[in-house]
């Protein structure tokens, strides 16, 4: 049983983790929009990813015979300027998860709750990866411009990434 501090920080984190889904899906549409369709899958599958992280956090906490408490999602961002505008963005939003992240384990000591502190181990390491994955893309535009060959060149490379959904095990 997880107590009800634990429970409601769970369930903050499903919601996080849903809107992280729907700003991706809302960059998304905008390299679409553009014509830039391998940007748009590449963060279509991020979305994927997204939810994948939120339903994670959905069947622990019944796991845990707690409650899932859905919440309203709040509209993501629609306006954009350019690619590195973009991925900027999504960094710094990978940024505030991590910290929420951080908050969860920090909650789950103080309230001695050690086997979601284990759980959430998986979200920190994931953490590490989301960063450097938007970090190494902010790199390479900074490395070789925002022209419009380089934008295609890394638009090609991008539209290649395949969806691997997310798993705890
Ligand atoms: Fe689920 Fe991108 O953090």
């Amino acid at each position: 049983m997880i107590n009800d501090k634990v429970k409601e920080i769970l369930n903050e984190q499903i919601n996080k983790e849903f809107y992280s889904a729907y700003l991706y899906l809302s960059m998304g549409a905008y390299f679409s929009d553009m014509g830039m369709y391998g940007f748009s899958k590449w963060m279509e599958i991020q979305a994927k990813e997204e939810i994948d992280h939120g339903m994670i956090l959905f069947d622990y906490i019944l796991k845990r015979k707690a409650k899932v408490e859905l919440k309203a999602l709040n509209a993501p961002d629609i306006s954009f300027e350019g690619v590195e505008d973009i991925f900027q963005k999504a960094y710094e939003h990978e940024k505030t998860i991590s910290c929420s992240i951080n908050a969860i384990a920090s909650l789950t000591e103080d309230e001695c709750d050690l086997a979601t502190r284990n759980f959430i181990d998986w979200y920190l390491k994931e953490q590490i990866e989301e960063e450097d994955n938007f970090l190494r893309i902010i790199s390479k535009i900074k490395a070789f411009g925002s022209d419009s060959a380089s934008s295609y060149l890394l638009d090609k490379e991008l539209g290649q990434r395949e969806y691997n959904p997310a798993s705890y095990e």
